[in-house]
């Protein structure tokens, strides 16, 4: 009877090892240890062997039964491990393989300029206003003391739509809109698009600009300065060197041109420059008092400044370009510069 239990033990062990699938496994499980498998009837029929001998052999059958069992069970964990690392062995990423490239794009320069003007002037305390860029006659020239037939308007090459309508030539209409609608104080920006039929190295028929207003008592032409000063400072470098030229617009008086020393050659006279070591910047001036009376404002309680920005104009030269209509032919090659 011992030699019997021996022999289906090894005869299992030998099985299980030759064994190279679950299904097998399985297999020798049903065959030994199923309903009629040989260790089953081997422990059905101890009740037919002597007395004496039944501790022995039924404890040699027993353990014999509890080896298998956790050989098989081994056995089993072995295939779904094996099972596992094939399929990781498939499903393995190359990671030094090149990724997908995402291509990002950029802002564009004209975009990068506003943003930071924006910034600057909003951190003076401007708030940010808008108005149309298709204009009634009366907001773009005569409410700004342009009234029709006036000279001042050949400086604006206006794209008319009719005998009153027409794509605004600068930014200022919007002060007139924001003075209409509210008392003051008032102190905006007001950035957007701007159109003039003209177009050479330095123009464009449309383009961008950024326009302020700071209407309150007892506004001075040194807040004007001291403003723009901080401004063109934030904008460029904290050194730079600027200087108020008088000019002349019809809705300020007086009005100066802000110039800055020339940023291509410091102020030695260069090509950018023509030799003067200057670069005018923006127009700007006092908030002329027949503009006041237009909107409903007391010129005798109340002063202010206006200034205009062209954005363009900051940005070729922040980053040194010498022709304006590069902006807007969109040459991948110019604006991955940026
Ligand atoms: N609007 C003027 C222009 O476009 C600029 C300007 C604005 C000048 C405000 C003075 C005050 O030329």
């Amino acid at each position: 009877m011992q030699e019997k239990i021996n022999k289906i033990r090894l005869e299992a062990e030998k099985e299980l090892q030759d064994a190279n699938e679950e299904r097998q496994v399985e297999n020798i499980r049903v065959l030994y240890l199923g309903k009629k498998g040989k260790i089953t009837t081997l422990l059905k029929g101890l009740k037919d062997i002597p007395q004496e001998e039944r501790p022995l052999v039924g404890g040699l059958a027993n353990q014999l039964k509890q080896d298998l069992e956790q050989g098989i069970a081994e056995a089993i964990k072995r295939f779904i491990r094996k099972n596992q690392e094939e399929r990781l062995a498939q499903e393995r990423i190359d990671v030094t393989l090149p990724g997908r490239r995402i291509s990002l794009g950029a802002k564009h320069p004209v975009s990068q300029i506003t943003e930071r003007v924006v910034e600057i002037f909003t951190s003076l305390g401007f708030s940010l206003a808008q108005g149309p860029e298709v204009e009634l006659d009366y907001y773009n020239f005569e409410a700004l003391n342009i009234p029709k037939h006036h000279p001042a308007r050949d400086m604006h090459d206006t794209f008319y739509i009719s005998d009153e309508v027409l794509l605004r030539t600068h930014t200022s209409p919007v002060q007139i809109r924001v003075m209409e609608k509210q008392p003051p104080p008032v102190r905006i920006i007001c950035l957007g698009k701007v159109y003039r039929r003209d177009s050479d190295i330095s123009h464009t028929p449309m383009f961008h600009q950024v326009e302020g207003l700071l209407v309150d008592e007892q506004v001075s032409f040194g807040d004007l300065k001291g403003v723009l000063t901080a401004f063109i400072h934030q904008m460029f470098a904290p050194d730079t060197l600027v200087r108020f030229r008088p000019s002349f617009f019809p809705f300020t008086e007086p009005s100066a041109e802000v110039d800055i020393q020339c940023v291509m050659c410091k102020g030695k006279g260069c090509r950018v420059c023509s030799q003067s070591g200057w670069l005018e910047i923006l127009g700007s001036g006092m908030v002329n008092p027949a503009v006041f009376r237009m909107v409903g404002y007391d010129p005798e309680n109340v002063t202010g400044f206006a200034f205009g920005v062209g954005i363009e104009r900051i940005a070729m030269l922040k980053f040194g370009i010498d022709d304006i209509r590069l902006f807007f032919e969109n040459d991948l090659r110019f604006l991955r510069q940026f």
